[in-house]
């Protein structure tokens, strides 16, 4: 079977970063340490007052298809992953066709497009539409370009203010690809939970504590469900896991979740016995509270371990060093991770080709997905082509008055103009409003 997966990815940050530790703690009169250490996060990424989802979208993209000297007809489909959209009708994927037009000299007319809505796991459907639409063959030679934007705002005051972030992520997915190969395993765990929505509004209503635990039981089910179908999953198998990136702090948590999981009854389980104990298993306890608390314990001496701190600084830590820079990118958080581990990969002239990744995806309201990935020949040169660094330092710093400038520039319900606080150069921009309400984009030399 030919391989279908991800050939190039590009990344684009919004223009602007506000210092969490050096400037918004301070504002809140909280220890830097609460965002450092406790979260895990240094800045967070903002859009200047011309960018938008679209136009990170479309910068992205652009990057991506002039680097692999792409044109429109090798595109088949373009999906749009945002929880941030704009309209309920008119498709975000069309704004950024429309933009790219302006630079490609051809169009788009023969590509399906579309928008994908399950909060921060829509990017990952949207992967999973494009390798389904290739493996049905209905693809034409042609790849899908798969872009996941958005601006990861929270209303001032909300306990999320902390964790925002505003960036895109760019993908080619075709057969025979440079990166990784998906696997066609997955598991799922889905249900109906009400921690983190937003009716009709732009900022999101969150019960910040709850949705941890959303996070955690269906990520669980989700790799339960993965294990039913690949096999049981054991530390070994995998060189590392990026997990959907809200906060550092969350894929913390999560990770030793999956240790633990994927340790019982393994011979790692036997050489901590000695140290730690066994993990507690539920048949030995009579009610569920004495079991939980059972569990608790195992897992903060499991977390103090040379063993488990070892696997968490080889196989999780490199996915999260982006993240860090720029907070919560909502759609396109699982795929900084992996382009993040694979970066720190290649900076240490490490040969990942044929290793695998195992991927967690999670979107709130709320369900998980877990897949596997083979890292493909030629990866380096993909992940070398990426200038992620330079984009981060070229942002503007944003002073407490400048983010509060901003924020209001980009609430919905307010009406204020910002000067901008970069020169834009080479990138699309927001360029006003049309007759019907619609966005108008130009591209700045
Ligand atoms: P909070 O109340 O501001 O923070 O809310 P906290 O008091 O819970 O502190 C955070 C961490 O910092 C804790 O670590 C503290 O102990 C630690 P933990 O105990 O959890 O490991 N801390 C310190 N550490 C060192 N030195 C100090 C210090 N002080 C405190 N001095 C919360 C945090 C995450 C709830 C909030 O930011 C929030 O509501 N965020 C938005 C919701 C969110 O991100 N949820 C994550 C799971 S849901 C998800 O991922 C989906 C999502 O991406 C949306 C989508 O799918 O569309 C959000």
């Amino acid at each position: 079977m030919t391989a279908v997966g991800i050939d190039a990815i590009e990344i684009w940050t919004g223009n602007l970063k506000l210092d969490l530790p050096g400037t918004f703690a301070p504002q809140k009169g909280e220890d830097p340490e609460k965002y450092t250490k406790g979260l895990g996060l240094n800045a967070s990424s903002f859009p200047d007052s011309y960018e938008d989802i679209v136009t990170m979208a479309a910068n992205a993209a652009r990057r991506l298809m002039e680097r692999k000297g792409l044109e429109p007809d090798d595109i088949g489909r373009i999906d749009v992953a945002t929880e941030s959209a704009f309209d309920n009708s008119k498709p975000v994927s069309t704004y950024v066709a429309g933009c790219l037009e302006q630079v490609f000299g051809s169009d788009f007319h023969h590509a399906n497009k579309g928008e994908r809505k399950f909060a921060c796991i829509a990017g990952t459907q949207s992967l999973d539409d494009a390798y389904n639409w290739i493996r049905a063959g209905r693809n034409r030679g042609r790849g899908a370009l798969v872009i996941a934007t958005d601006t990861a705002l929270y209303a001032r005051g909300d306990a999320g203010e902390a964790t925002q972030g505003a960036g895109a992520v760019a993908m080619y997915i075709s057969e025979d690809p440079s990166l990784v190969e998906l696997s066609t395993d997955q598991g799922y765990g889905s249900a109906d939970e009400t921690d983190f929505l937003k009716p009709n509004q732009q900022f999101p209503s969150v019960d910040g504590k709850r949705s941890i635990q959303v996070y955690l039981a269906r990520m669980r089910e989700a790799l339960e469900d993965y294990e039913s179908v690949a096999g049981d999953v054991h530390p070994d198998d995998f060189t590392f896991a990026p997990f959907h990136t809200p906060f550092p702090g969350m894929v913390r948590r999560a990770a030793l979740l999956a240790y633990r999981h994927v340790i019982r009854d393994t011979s790692i389980e036997d050489d901590l016995a000695a140290e730690i104990g066994r993990q507690p298993r539920a048949e030995a306890f009579d009610d569920d509270e004495a079991y939980h608390d059972a569990l608790r314990e195992y897992m903060d001496a499991l977390k103090e371990t040379e063993r488990y701190q070892a696997w968490y600084d080889a196989t999780i830590d490199p996915t999260l060093t982006i993240s860090r820079e720029v907070g919560n990118w909502y759609t396109g958080s699982v795929h900084v991770a992996r382009a993040s581990a694979l970066k720190t990969a290649f900076e240490a002239g490490r040969d990942l080709t044929g290793e695998t990744l195992l991927i967690g995806s999670y979107g709130s309201g709320a369900q998980a997905e877990i897949h596997a990935e083979t890292v493909q020949e030629g990866w380096e040169s993909e992940i070398e082509a990426l200038d992620v660094d330079e984009q981060l330092d070229a942002r503007y710093e944003l002073s407490w008055a400048d983010y509060e400038e901003i924020h209001d520039a980009h609430n919905h319900e307010m009406d204020v103009d910002v000067e901008e606080f970069t020169t834009p150069s080479d990138e699309f921009v927001f360029d006003g409003w049309g007759r019907m309400g619609e966005r108008k984009y130009r591209y700045v030399e």
